[in-house]
């Protein structure tokens, strides 16, 4: 969508992984400060998305959606200040359906949707300094074609308010997983591919709920060539740092949500992270990667079913590259340079976790671990326009 914002994938912290509906302002603040204080902020992460039960179930008198008075009872606006203030931006929930997720299932009362609103809500969203809207199905009812036009309906609403709201849309709530069957980037900044993930490297899950991050990874790799600057696939928040994964799968999760251009949401407590999980989200190899300019998502080189890889071409003629051990055991992953589009006679590798750098004339491979990624940064020799291997996967998700 080109309305200015998300140039690159956006990145931040959101509520609901870790907190769900126990949210109040102090907590948001909290992680406000937290965000500054780790360094993460100085490091891009910038949007803070205040998720579900944040509001009044019932609107006021005149319409207006409102903030849960008691959780929030400074206002909204007072939180899009403070979070300003801090050199942050400020996102929240909403779904166009009679109920948000919360509501539907039960845990909080009433019915706030915004459809028949759009207008007025935008307004509401734009007055409380909202720079990024979240806003979701939730709801089994509706063809791809009605879902497309009730999110373009607030995708113009929120650009009628002349304010840059970054517009992040997740069709497969509690709905058939329309995520995955077009390309969103006409109505959307950002759209979910998949249903919800947890704390959990793999739950079995094609695309049902719910998802763990093997799961993810295999629906969104094929949907490479929707991705540019101003709309990127969104494999979901994060789950590094939760404790469902160990630390070799933490690392696989954030590198390959690097390489897959995906927004990069924090899903944890910042307040209490372990130097394990901030070395993962701080690694400024990957963030460079995933912010590169080109906005480019990794088109898949290589997959036998266990040894994967996964390559980005970088604005400098640079490529990421990853080498994935999807299976059980170690395993040494290769690809070479050719492969992933570079020809020449010398190339440097970084590994993006150690920094260390080695030269090769060719072959990139790596011993890597169960469930691993070894990442490098490959630069050297000139970049083959396309890549070859950026040609093949452009076709095979075409025609699949
Ligand atoms: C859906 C979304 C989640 C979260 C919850 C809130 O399940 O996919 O990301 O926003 O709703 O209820």
């Amino acid at each position: 969508l080109d309305n200015g914002v998300a140039r690159t994938p956006p990145m931040g912290w959101n509520s609901w992984n870790t907190f769900g509906c126990n949210i109040n302002e102090a907590l948001i603040r909290q992680m406000a400060d937290a965000m500054v204080s780790t360094g993460m902020r100085d490091l891009g992460y910038q949007y803070v998305v205040v998720d579900d039960c944040w509001f009044n179930p019932n609107r006021d008198s005149s319409g207006n959606l409102q903030g849960d008075p008691s959780r929030f009872p400074s206002g909204m606006k007072a939180l899009g200040d403070y979070l300003h203030g801090k050199g942050l931006k400020f996102g929240l929930y909403q779904v166009p359906v009679d109920k948000t997720c919360a509501q539907y299932f039960g845990s909080y009362p009433g019915a706030t949707g915004s459809q028949g609103h759009e207008a007025q809500d935008a307004r509401q969203f734009a007055a409380w300094g909202v720079d990024f809207l979240k806003y979701d199905w939730c709801s089994p009812n509706g063809s791809i074609d009605q879902q497309v036009t009730t999110f373009a309906k607030m995708r113009d609403a929120l650009a009628a308010t002349g304010r840059q709201i970054v517009y992040s849309i997740n069709p497969n709530s509690i709905h058939a997983k329309t995520g995955p069957q077009r390309n969103w980037g006409d109505v959307a900044n950002m759209w979910r591919t998949t249903e919800d993930i947890t704390n959990a490297w793999d739950t079995g899950q094609a695309n049902g709920y719910p998802m763990g991050v093997q799961n993810i990874v295999n629906v969104t790799v094929p949907l490479a060539s929707y991705a540019r600057p101003g709309g990127f696939n969104d494999p979901d928040m994060m789950e590094v740092g939760r404790g469902g994964m160990t630390d070799t799968e933490m690392r696989s999760h954030f590198a390959l949500w690097a390489i897959l251009a995906a927004p990069l949401i924090a899903g944890n407590d910042l307040r209490s992270m372990s130097s394990a999980t901030q070395t993962i989200l701080k690694n400024q190899n990957l963030i460079a990667v995933n912010q590169d300019s080109l906005g480019l998502q990794a088109t898949q080189v290589s997959n036998d079913g266990t040894r994967r890889v996964l390559a980005k071409r970088l604005a400098n003629g640079d490529v990421a590259v990853a080498l994935f051990n999807q299976g059980g055991a170690a395993t040494t992953v290769s690809t070479t340079a050719a492969a992933v589009g570079k020809s020449g006679t010398s190339f440097t590798l970084l590994d993006a976790w150690t920094n260390a750098t080695s030269t090769t004339s060719g072959s990139i491979a790596a011993s890597v671990p169960a469930h691993g990624t070894v990442f490098y940064r490959v630069s050297g020799g000139t970049i083959v326009s396309p890549p070859p291997s950026t040609t093949t996967a452009l076709v095979s998700a075409a025609s699949g």
